[in-house]
């Protein structure tokens, strides 16, 4: 496939020159408010986000620009129809971001964004505002040198991914006519080990659950009732073990049922990534990488489905000794999940299996709470070959198929009830500190994303319209 213009044309580069330094600063002042939308007293804050992201759609020649109610957050929706003939893509962020505890492992404060050796330092500089960004400033840059784009494109930008996914999916149902496309286009993922330039083909989904065990009302004397009642928190740690053996597998029965194995072919193309273990286990600082035996680090975590609690409490957590009998134990555990696996069938075994091992001697529940569905990508796809063409070109290398272990629920929705193809296709750098104390993104890679960008809607623009469904 030939494209019809050079990876960025020399006006466009000298506009991206001239432009960097209010770029930044423009980064910056986006990832100032603080879009934590977990939290509820941040609500406002999400929604300044959406309507300062509404404004720079709508400067920089963006139509329908419009901040749009939800059950959570506000979306923000924006199109430009105008490429005759032209593929429609859509493309899709999200401009919430975690919470930032513990605040003392910052090296600087999370919502008061600093340049450190070449990398933006901030709560939502890789995941998901300065993807957001870049995506805003190739809009700029050819609107401003050519007046339009190559291809028609939608915006959609959600403020509920990292909390719950509810929101847009509501949104999704009922405005259908707006996601009308050829196929969408996902930056929320990220490079390989290495920094190698990458295109993600699967995330996982997940299912989210929170696990209580209820003893008696109010704690009791150890001593006066120890011996005569069960202890929740020991009930609890009874249950979580029986989960997952000491083998990495989960116990669950029927958990790996729907689990799609990856065949040889898949499994030589992970083994032939240029993967670094011991590097992990560095960066990670553990003495020792773990996991489900009989399966490589990259097929653990790409395709393979895990159990993990993600928090736990019970009983006494002050200095000292308390001694009681807690009255109350919970966990909220989750699965990350793999083609085919479905999160309500998940949770149903799971809800089945521990009250099916859980004693008569206390109350158990176990609620849902949250989670999506798995979802592979299509590398064959023309789309998918446009992504690799336009990172090839401006990266200067071709990029590496990768399988993330993360999750992005609104992928599968899009796959499935919109029958979309999708493309995975995003900037930040593996150890990003993404949800963690000194999230980064490299700016050199957002700068060379822009250009990317623009390389993939010209790529996309010489594609043939039939070729795409
Ligand atoms: N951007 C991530 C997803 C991701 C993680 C992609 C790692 C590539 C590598 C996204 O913002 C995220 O954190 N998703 C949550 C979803 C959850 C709240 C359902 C996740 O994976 O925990
Ligand atoms: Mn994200
Ligand atoms: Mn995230």
């Amino acid at each position: 496939m030939t494209t019809t213009s050079s990876a960025t044309d020399a006006a466009i580069e000298h506009h991206l020159d001239e432009t960097r330094d209010a770029r930044i600063e423009s980064l910056k002042e986006l990832l100032r408010i603080p879009s934590i939308s977990s939290l509820p007293e941040h609500a406002e804050d999400c929604r300044a986000t959406a309507e300062w992201i509404a404004a720079d759609l709508r400067r920089v020649g963006i139509e329908n620009v419009a901040v749009e109610e939800t059950i959570g957050n506000p979306v923000v929706y924006g199109d430009w129809l105008h490429a005759d003939g032209a593929p429609t893509v859509l493309v899709y962020c999200h401009y919430d971001v975690q919470p930032v505890d513990p605040l003392d492992l910052w090296d600087s404060p999370p919502f008061e964004p600093v340049v450190v050796g070449g990398n933006m330092l901030a709560r939502g500089a890789a995941d998901d505002k300065g993807q957001i960004h870049l995506h805003l400033r190739a809009l700029e840059a050819l609107f401003t040198i050519r007046g339009s784009l190559p291809v028609n494109v939608r915006f959609v930008f959600e403020g509920n991914e990292e909390s719950t996914a509810l929101p847009l999916e509501g949104w999704l149902e009922t405005h259908r006519e707006r996601l009308d496309a050829d196929f969408v286009v996902i930056s929320d993922t990220g490079f390989f080990e290495g920094n190698l330039p990458a295109i993600t083909i699967s995330l996982r989904g997940m299912m989210y659950a929170q696990i209580d065990v209820i003893g008696s009302d109010l704690d009791l004397h150890s001593g006066s009732y120890g011996g005569v009642v069960d202890n929740p928190a020991n009930v609890l740690t009874r249950i979580l073990t029986a989960l997952k053996g000491p083998d990495g597998r989960v116990l669950i029965p029927g958990f790996y049922d729907d689990v799609v194995a990856l065949t040889d072919d898949e499994r030589s193309q992970l083994d032939g990534l240029p993967f670094d273990e011991e590097a992990l286990r560095d960066s990670i600082g553990v003495p020792a990488l773990a996991g489900e035996s009989g399966f490589g680090v990259l097929e653990r975590k790409g395709a393979r489905p895990t159990f993990d609690i993600n928090g736990m409490w019970a009983g006494f957590q002050g200095t000292g000794a308390k001694t009681i009998i807690p009255g109350h134990a919970h966990a909220k555990v989750s699965c990350r999940l793999v083609a085919a696996q479905d999160p309500d069938r998940v949770f149903a075994a799971l809800k089945a299996f521990v009250e099916e091992i859980a004693p008569r001697t206390v109350h158990i529940s176990v609620n849902r709470i949250g989670g999506g569905r798995p979802h592979i990508t299509s590398v064959d796809h023309p789309a998918t070959r446009a992504a690799a063409r336009a990172l090839e070109a401006t990266f200067g290398r071709a990029p590496v198929y990768i399988r993330e272990g993360g999750s992005i629920p609104v992928c599968a929705s899009f796959a499935e009830k919109l029958d979309l193809p999708v493309v995975l296709m995003g900037f930040s750098q593996p150890d990003d500190h993404a949800h963690a104390p000194n999230e980064w993104m490299d700016l050199a890679n957002y700068e060379t994303g822009i250009r990317a960008v623009i390389r993939m809607w010209d790529e996309v623009a010489a594609l043939d319209r039939a070729s795409l469904r």
